[in-house]
């Protein structure tokens, strides 16, 4: 992993990164650079949207937008303009949405992930996968050509893989993303432990087993309840593991397969670590429907084979 100050000045930026680091494609480089700017739109409309009035009315007696529904807006607003996307899914909608049918791409994307975290004020992000092509039901994750996620915390991250490594920048004070780490990596073994759906303890088989095995190593608990915060954190570490098993409220488990498990999946494998549903590598489960459910394992290698593992012993 290397710093900032040891990368060429040209190679800064996000748009330089990808077209001289990553030299991905002009198509591709100018898509993920408008969804860059969307990001920058939703970071300020968090800054300044009325938190917990989301969906209430405001003073002047305006109907507020909820900020999930605006972030999917903004989304679509810059897909839309550069001509670039065939089709999108994303949570807001059932369907497949066509944009500009002949278009080189499709895009899946989680607008605004963690968004029951707003009105508490924790961090929380947006998640995008970049396919050839417009079809998106009947792909699998791992033919993304690309895969990022936003981190509006306290800082606002961007970490995107083209498949040529997980690279990290920060939203600068003149709004750019500026080059922070280059190739982010997960290590094999894991010391944190990031436990979804604990209220199924019981109703997913081994699933107490794993959790009483963590507390068992004193590994250290981090859960805040975003997806984006929680697995960014294994990146910025270095190490970790997710679980978000399913239980007989979430009988797939609770997790999206298009928009948030895949586009994780492709990260983690580009930075060392692997995603599993606790039977099969995430990346090689076909999409079936947008709303598709899946189980997610994530994180440090040896740790996810350990877990597959006990939660598949019973
Ligand atoms: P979203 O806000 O897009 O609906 O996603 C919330 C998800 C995900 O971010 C997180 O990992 C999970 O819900 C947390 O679930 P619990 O609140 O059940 O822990
Ligand atoms: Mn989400
Ligand atoms: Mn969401």
């Amino acid at each position: 992993m290397t710093l900032s100050p040891s990368v060429p000045a040209e190679q800064r930026s996000l748009n330089g990164h990808l077209f001289h680091v990553s030299k991905t494609p002009d198509k591709l480089r100018h898509l993920i650079n408008d969804i860059a700017r969307a990001a920058k739109y939703i970071s300020y409309a968090i800054k300044t949207t009325e938190a917990g009035l989301a969906g209430s009315v405001n003073m002047f007696g305006e109907e507020q937008v909820k900020l999930d529904v605006l972030s999917d807006r903004i989304i679509q607003e810059h897909l839309n303009e550069n001509r670039l996307v065939a089709t999108y899914a994303c949570e807001e909608h059932d369907a497949v949405i066509e944009l500009s049918p002949d278009a080189p791409y499709s895009v899946v994307f989680d607008p605004l992930d963690g968004s029951s975290l707003v009105d508490a004020n924790l961090a929380i992000g947006s998640i995008f996968g970049i396919y050839e092509g417009k079809e998106i039901i009947g792909r699998t994750p791992r033919e993304q050509v690309a895969a990022l996620y936003v981190l509006y915390g306290p800082r606002t991250l961007f970490v995107y893989s083209t498949g040529s490594g997980v690279h990290e920048f920060l939203l600068n004070d003149v709004g750019e993303f500026i080059i922070l780490r280059e190739h982010l990596g997960i290590g094999d073994n894991a010391k944190n432990f990031s436990p979804g759906n604990l209220r199924g303890i019981d109703e997913t088989d081994g699933y107490r087993d794993v959790v009483e095995s963590w507390l068992k190593q004193q590994m250290t608990l981090r859960y805040s309840g975003c997806l984006v915060a929680d697995v960014h954190h294994i990146f910025s570490k270095g190490q970790g593991i997710f679980t978000f098993p399913a239980s007989k409220k979430y009988p797939n488990g609770k997790l999206r397969h298009a928009f948030e498990c895949g586009p994780f999946a492709f990260l983690a494998e580009q930075a060392g670590g692997a995603a599993s549903d606790g039977s099969q590598d995430i990346m090689d489960i076909p999409l079936t429907a947008v709303g598709q459910r899946c189980p997610l394992i994530i994180g440090s290698k040896n740790e996810v084979a350990r877990i597959c593992s006990l939660l598949t012993a019973v």
